[in-house]
């Protein structure tokens, strides 16, 4: 089996994201790029609903490369409650892309950070979630996105779809391990880049069951690169849906 080859990360990931308009004709959704960073027994984070850097100094600008080579990038709500990210670009030039926040239940809090960004955040949300919210978040700069559904998650199916028809290329998918979970559980995914830094941790795990019993089914990597920034590893690969 060939070994993974060292090269930059970055621009092989802007490479493959020359093809992502094409990727959106041709399939009515996004580009999907999934990259965390988890520690080596694969923690996300210390404790649920806490936040903790793993990162190094150069992983993390390889993040914020990440982010301004995407057009939007999308969280759960557990990580805007756990982390209160900006999800915008600091650390190298480049254009912010356009937060997406999955929130079933419109708990997004008023005084979260990215209303403060220039791109005002999108919330997704369901038809049965609260109106009285949907104002006071609109009223401080989010806009609201209800999908089909009264209950329970959203489908992400159906989100990347009205992404595609708002002219979204490309999305990165960021966190945290629920969301994670669901986006490889339905073979969203079409690239991963993942940060492994040197610690153990024993916490949040990152990717919890997914639904795929045989061992033909779990979803291997293909395509892969590595590549050392700091004391960080990070890795690049493809999920071989069909293999
Ligand atoms: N290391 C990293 O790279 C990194 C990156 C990001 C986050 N994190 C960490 O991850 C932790 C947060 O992760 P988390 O798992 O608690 O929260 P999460 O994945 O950010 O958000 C999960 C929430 O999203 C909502 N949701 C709606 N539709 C969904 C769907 N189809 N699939 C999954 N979730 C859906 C649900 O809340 P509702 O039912 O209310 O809609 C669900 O509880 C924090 O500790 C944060 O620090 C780490």
């Amino acid at each position: 089996m060939p070994v993974g080859k060292v090269i930059p990360i970055l621009d092989q990931v802007r490479e493959r994201l020359r093809a992502a308009a094409a990727h959106r004709r041709r399939t009515g959704r996004p580009f999907v790029t999934l990259s965390y960073a988890q520690s080596l027994d694969g923690s996300i984070a210390g404790r649920p609903g806490r936040p903790l850097a793993l990162s190094g100094p150069q992983a993390m600008a390889l993040t914020h490369g990440l982010r301004a080579s995407h057009e939007a990038i999308l969280v759960g709500i557990g990580t805007v409650l756990a982390d209160n990210p900006r999800l915008n670009v600091r650390l190298v030039a480049g254009a912010d892309p356009q937060p997406v926040v999955v929130d079933s239940r419109l708990r997004f809090p008023p005084y979260a950070n990215l209303l403060k960004n220039r791109q005002s955040p999108l919330i997704v949300t369901n038809e049965g979630a609260d109106a009285e919210r949907q104002q006071t978040l609109e009223a401080a700069g989010a806009r609201v996105l209800r999908l089909p559904g009264n209950n329970g998650w959203i489908d992400l199916a159906d989100l990347l779809k009205h992404l595609g028809a708002m002219g979204i290329n490309s999305l990165m998918v960021e966190g945290g391990a629920q969301i994670i979970t669901s986006f490889l559980a339905f073979r969203l995914v079409d690239q991963v880049v993942l940060t492994i830094a040197p610690l153990l941790v024993g916490g949040l795990r990152v990717v919890n069951p997914l639904g795929h019993y045989s061992r033909r089914r779990f979803p291997r990597l293909k395509h892969l690169s590595y590549q050392q920034l700091g004391d960080d590893l990070v890795l690049r690969g493809e999920p071989d849906w069909d293999g």
